[in-house]
């Protein structure tokens, strides 16, 4: 998403009930592991975008390092943008600007770095979906946990109109272009569970929520 209207667009839009919604879940089902990142340890989020869920993840863990990472500068930008009117609470967040398909290998110093690897609505961009599972693998300290949100596809086009006018009706074109498009290109449960198949990531969970989502969550 690197054309600036179409970062401006994003960022500007309300996504606060859906972003809620994944930290609350975040949250059960790490009570559910009895686990809480510890102080100092690393929280990363990848395709971070405007850093909605980096901002949630920081004020919720003031302790811990969140580190949000995007291919796009004028995501990044606007993430930048919202740090510094946040500066007291964001302390330990910072944002690199990297392509995923650059990040294995190349970032040495991320390698088994993150005790928490999340990402919202990154998986049906990559042209590639094992690009998420490969870096996730690479980033993840041994033991760390995994929590990915993502749309699903729906079974027509009259189904992804009907989730558009449902959640989507007024907002600019932009947006409900981009929405109807994020619908079509997002993966079905079958599909998740075959790419984390071959990532040797079968063990990871996998859920329908709602009417349009996917979460798939675990330990590494
Ligand atoms: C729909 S936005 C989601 C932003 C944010 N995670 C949120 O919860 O609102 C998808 C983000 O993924 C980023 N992205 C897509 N493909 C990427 C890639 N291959 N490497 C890094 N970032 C990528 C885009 O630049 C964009 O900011």
């Amino acid at each position: 998403m690197n054309d600036p209207l179409q970062a401006k667009a994003y960022a500007e839009a309300d996504f606060s009930c859906a972003d809620e919604a994944l930290i609350n879940r975040l949250q059960d089902y790490l009570i559910s592991l009895s686990k809480v990142p510890s102080p100092g340890s690393m929280i990363v989020d990848l395709g971070c975008g405007p850093g909605n869920i980096c901002e949630r993840l920081q004020c919720l863990w003031p302790d811990v390092m969140v580190l949000g990472i995007d291919g796009s500068q004028a995501m990044l930008d606007h993430a930048l943008q919202r740090q510094k009117a946040m500066a007291a609470e964001l302390k330990r967040l910072t944002y690199r600007c990297s392509n995923l398909s650059s990040l294995v290998n190349q970032s040495v110093d991320l390698e088994n770095s993150a005790a928490l690897v999340v990402s919202n609505s990154l998986l049906h961009h990559l042209h590639d979906p094992n690009l998420l599972w490969q870096v996730t693998k690479y980033l993840a300290a041994p033991g760390a946990i995994v929590f990915n949100r993502d749309l699903r596809r729906p079974s027509s086009t009259e189904q992804a109109i009907a989730l558009q006018q449902k959640h989507m009706q007024q907002a600019p074109s932009i947006l409900i272009r981009d929405y109807l498009a994020s619908l079509h290109a997002a993966f079905t449960l079958e599909e998740v569970q075959t790419q984390l198949d071959h990532a040797g990531l079968d063990h990871l969970h996998v859920n329908e929520v709602e009417d349009r989502y996917l979460e798939v969550f675990g330990t590494i």
